[in-house]
């Protein structure tokens, strides 16, 4: 095979940091670190049965994890991964993740630095036993000053920062190719991985998210639970070329949201998550800091939309480290449409025919 002339991720980042010549190189290294771990992740998925790391982490029905999920022997094998390839480096004030209760604490052996890391390890991790794609998910945050300057121990409260804040955030999709799709807040480049080089090549450059769509993506078993604005998108979505939106959608779940994620960066569509009643102790299904933040941070860097239906998701202030949130992302016509359901008074949010699109009472 002829050598490819496309970028690294090292070049990438090298050509994206002259743009601050006072830089330190230290946001690339660790990117670097994540992107090590993501890719050990990506070897240990794709030996499956044979790596011997399959199946739920305890041997009879699993771990319960923080989130009180069961959790599957690869969710705490990549957690490891993450914590080893970042806690050394220097680099990072502390980590957090979907499957540690509390951050964790960079080890007194250890330099610290001034980035936080959140990270949601194996999203999709359901998928994993039936070979259907699953990911890593991360978010860099600056640590607050004091934590900096004292080195001091990490709280949950320092890492409860809006998601406009971020500095960096990405994944890495585990599917037929593993890629990593990742802004440092200058658009959303994509890598693959060349498992000859082990090196994450350049493929998708400035990736844009068409602002409009014929793709929805929700988990609709939940549809019972629903708001009445999320209904409504929903079903002048399946009522089609018949229906107020004139036009047919077609319907996607993957049940992995940075697959689907994935999928709304390279051709749009929309995904929701949407707040709903099924259980009102859980605000949503995603977790705000390591799911809807880094995604809503990817999808508005490539002029796609992110919100809780309510609000960009970007703008909300965290209360805690695992908090759950509605989430809608993607095609930003269609995210625009859905908040603007949410906005409008609930009588306009009933099944009335009059007052839905196109009718005599919307002007
Ligand atoms: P995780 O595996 O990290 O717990 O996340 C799974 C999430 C997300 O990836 C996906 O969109 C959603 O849960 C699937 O939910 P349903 O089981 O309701 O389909
Ligand atoms: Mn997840
Ligand atoms: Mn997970």
């Amino acid at each position: 095979m002829p050598l490819s002339n496309r970028s690294t991720l090292t070049q990438y980042l090298i050509e994206e940091r002259r743009r601050f010549p006072d830089a330190s190189g230290a946001l690339n290294a660790l990117i670097l670190d994540v992107a090590l771990a993501c890719k050990a992740i990506a070897r240990a998925v794709a030996f499956g049965e044979l790596g011997g790391a399959m199946g739920d982490a305890a041997p009879v029905g699993g771990e319960i994890n923080v989130q009180g999920e069961v959790q599957k022997r690869l969710d705490v094998v990549s957690n490891e991964v993450f914590i080893r390839r970042n806690e050394w480096s220097g680099l990072l004030a502390g980590l957090a993740s979907e499957e540690m209760e509390q951050p964790y604490q960079i080890p007194g052996s250890y330099p610290r630095g001034k980035y936080l890391l959140v990270f949601d390890p194996l999203d999709g991790s359901s998928n994993i036993d039936v070979n259907v794609s699953v990911g890593s998910i991360f978010s860099i945050l600056r640590a607050p000053d004091d934590v900096i300057q004292s080195g001091r121990d990490v709280t949950e409260a320092d890492f409860l920062q809006p998601g406009a804040t971020q500095i960096a955030a990405g994944y890495a999709l585990y599917g037929p190719t593993t890629m990593l799709m990742l802004s440092v807040g200058n658009g959303v480049a994509g890598f693959t991985l060349d498992p000859n080089l082990g090196e994450f090549m350049l493929t998708h450059s400035d990736v844009r998210v068409p602002a409009d769509t014929r793709e929805f993506a929700i988990n609709a078993s939940n549809s019972r639970f629903w708001e009445p604005p999320v209904k409504r998108y929903v079903d002048e979505c399946l009522a089609g070329a018949t229906g107020p939106r004139g036009k047919d959608f077609n319907m996607r779940w993957i049940a992995s949201m940075v697959a689907e994620a994935h999928r709304i960066l390279m051709r749009g569509g929309v995904f929701m998550y949407p707040r709903d009643m099924k259980d009102p102790s859980k605000p949503g299904r995603l977790r705000l800091l390591y799911e809807a933040n880094p995604v809503g941070f990817l999808m508005e860097q490539a002029g796609g939309r992110a919100s809780t239906g309510r609000q960009p998701v970007l703008g909300v202030k965290p209360s805690g480290l695992h908090q759950r949130i509605g989430l809608v992302f993607g095609s930003k016509n269609e995210v625009e449409r859905i908040e603007r359901y949410h906005h409008e008074p609930a009588a306009k949010e009933s099944a009335n025919p009059l007052f839905s699109e196109r009718s005599l009472f919307r002007d």
